[in-house]
């Protein structure tokens, strides 16, 4: 989703803000823009597409001067063109902005009567209108940009620049991550700590509400209640690195060959003597009556396979919402229910407002997040972080498997905790599980027979995925995974459902996707398989070498995995999902990485 850059440098400021726009790029966009001043003079540059259409621009037009702001725009109001493009300038003054301004029609329509009319079809330009409405006043940068805000409905971040000052940012946060980063005789503002990280490693997280004067040598934070705040500086270590793809042809091919060891941290965090050890005081589930999982996306199918796990290791009942829809079912939360909210970037806007839903209604609110700094993170009464290290590519992989990997640990701790899991039974499942990176290694080695396959699935209009019990979520993870990179309609169906309306739509150009390891459903998913070939279905089987044995011929094509104990076969399985729908994209020629359309943090409703 969007992302702001500003900077009040000792040097040119256009190079470095382009440069901290690409590292902002993962979160998706359609159009970039940057704003410097230079003796006095505001100017700007925006172009549609990917930034190197910006820096083409300023290549011609260059935009000189030491201080600035920057962003990458993911279209919300109006369509990506130049014009709609951040930053948003009337009269004096420019902003940049992360997020929706719901009032802005009725702002705008006010500031019209005042003669002040918009150019763009955005949200953002009437907080551009409203700030310059303000300074015809008279008003100085700071009080223009309280006034604004407090006119401001919705979610944002903001950055205000104002021509004629060249040593000041005013940014603010509600609803959408920003952080201020210190240098020496410097300032930077930015949407995370990956964009500021090369130029700093000290910042500072706005807290909701906040608004920060910020100049080379002094940064003035006020609460939402205009309360001189004192919001600690944090040293940031990231992994300048981690944002490079290391020799991989796409950040999602690098993700994946993470997994083995991205899970062994996971494990490794969370293990100690043995033993399974939550962070903090950890959670006692003996107190604990039902679960309530929320999350979107990719993270809500981690929380469809944990409910799987929870209710058969630990006997807890576990209901999962997709968060768009939990708060406005108003679902009562009784007694002695844990909400437990499941998001990689920790900023997804539904998310957040489901968790904010639960304050006060949940006994206590877990949060099982990527981002520890994250605002799911901050406002949680326990946080979980999977240890997946930064995760660039929009189609979300390895953090989906730490996912898991968290959750089922925590299934586990929930299991031994409630008398369900004897000492022994705990000891030898997470014997399995350390088992369980180096399997993952293994599987990686059947990406030749997915490139394979997929140059096949590559020719399909749709694809259907099938799984049964823990392998269900994964088939619609599967589905999900290649609609949002190959751009291929694809569902996926619980085996057993597809008879009740689903099979309408076999035929030989409909490739399914069967997801089967040989456990305890084994037979009844080979039933189902069945009555897909029956109709002339094209059936790809990914299964073990017992479940390949027992199936017998028949089918379209294979992908034989290696053994592994069904309860978490869910782990293992996500490879062959994630490796068909990288090589139908790759086959496909579609943008990996960026696919269109997507953006990496939802932070807006
Ligand atoms: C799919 C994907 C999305 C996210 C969803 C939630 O590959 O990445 O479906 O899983 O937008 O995002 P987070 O986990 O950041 O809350």
């Amino acid at each position: 989703m969007c992302g702001i850059v500003g900077v009040l440098g000792r040097h040119e400021a256009a190079p470095i803000l382009v440069e901290a726009l690409k590292r902002l790029e993962y979160r998706g966009y359609d159009s970039a823009g940057i704003a410097t001043i230079h003796n006095g003079t505001l100017d700007r540059r925006r172009a549609v597409g990917k930034l190197v259409n910006l820096s083409d621009l300023l290549v011609h037009e260059p935009l000189p001067g030491k201080a600035g702001i920057g962003h990458t725009r993911w279209a919300t109001h109006g369509a990506p063109t130049v014009t709609n493009a951040h930053p948003h300038r009337s009269g004096t003054v420019c902003v940049v902005h992360n997020g929706i301004i719901e009032n802005f029609r009725e702002l705008r329509d006010e500031l019209a009567a005042k003669g002040l009319h918009p150019e763009t079809e955005t949200d953002t330009e009437t907080v551009a209108l409203l700030a310059r409405s303000y300074l015809d006043q008279g008003l100085s940068p700071r009080d223009v940009a309280q006034q604004t805000l407090a006119r401001l409905e919705g979610a944002y971040a903001l950055v205000f620049l104002f021509e004629g000052d060249d040593d000041l940012l005013i940014a603010a946060r509600k609803g959408s991550p920003l952080a201020i980063g210190y240098g020496e005789g410097e300032a930077f503002v930015g949407s995370d700590a990956i964009a500021l990280a090369p130029m700093t490693d000290r910042i500072t997280y706005l807290d909701e509400g906040d608004m920060a004067v910020v100049t080379r040598n002094s940064v003035e934070i006020r609460d939402a209640a205009g309360q001189l705040a004192n919001r600690p500086i944090r040293k940031i270590s990231i992994d300048t690195g981690q944002i490079d793809k290391r020799g991989h042809r796409h950040f999602m091919a690098k993700e994946i060959a993470e997994q083995p060891t991205v899970l062994a941290d996971t494990l490794a965090h969370y293990l100690t003597d043995g033993q399974i050890a939550l962070p903090g005081e950890g959670l006692d589930f003996r107190e604990v009556t039902r679960i309530s999982m929320v999350a979107c996306g990719t993270a809500s199918y981690a929380c469809h396979v944990a409910k799987y796990w929870f209710e058969q290791i630990a006997g807890l009942p576990v209901d999962v919402d997709v968060a768009s829809e939990f708060r406005y079912r108003e679902p009562p939360l009784v007694a002695g229910t844990l909400g437990l909210f499941v998001s990689q970037s920790g900023e997804t806007a539904d998310t957040l407002a489901a968790l904010r839903y639960c304050a006060g209604k949940t006994d206590k609110i877990v949060s099982v997040v990527n981002v520890p700094e994250s605002s799911i993170a901050r406002e949680s009464d326990l946080v979980l972080p999977i240890h997946a290290g930064i995760e660039i590519g929009v189609a979300s992989t390895k953090a989906f498997t730490c996912q898991l990997m968290t959750l089922v640990l925590v299934a586990l701790a929930a299991g031994h905790q409630r008398g369900h899991l004897s000492d022994d039974a705990l000891a030898a499942r997470i014997e399995d599980l350390r088992g369980l990176p180096g399997l993952v290694h293994h599987a990686l080695g059947i990406e030749a027979d997915c490139a394979r396959i997929a140059r096949a699935l590559a020719e399909a209009r749709d694809i259907l995925f099938l799984g049964r019990g823990r392998m269900f979520p994964l088939a619609l993870e599967g589905a999900l995974k290649l609609k949002e990179i190959s751009y291929i309609h694809a569902e996926a169906y619980a085996s057993g459902e597809l008879k009740h309306g689903p099979i309408a739509l076999v035929d030989k150009t409909v490739p399914v996707i069967v997801m089967a390891p040989h456990d305890e459903l084994f037979d009844k998913t080979v039933s189902n398989m069945q009555e897909v070939m029956a109709r002339g279905g094209k059936v790809l089987l990914i299964t073990d070498a017992k479940g390949a044995e027992v199936a017998g011929d028949g089918t379209w094509d294979r992908i034989v995995m290696p053994q592994v104990s069904p309860l978490f076969a869910p782990l293992l399985y996500a490879i062959p999902a994630q490796l068909l729908a990288y090589h139908t994209a790759i086959a496909k020629g579609t943008d990996v990485d960026q696919p269109r359309n997507l953006a990496k943090s939802v932070t807006v409703e």
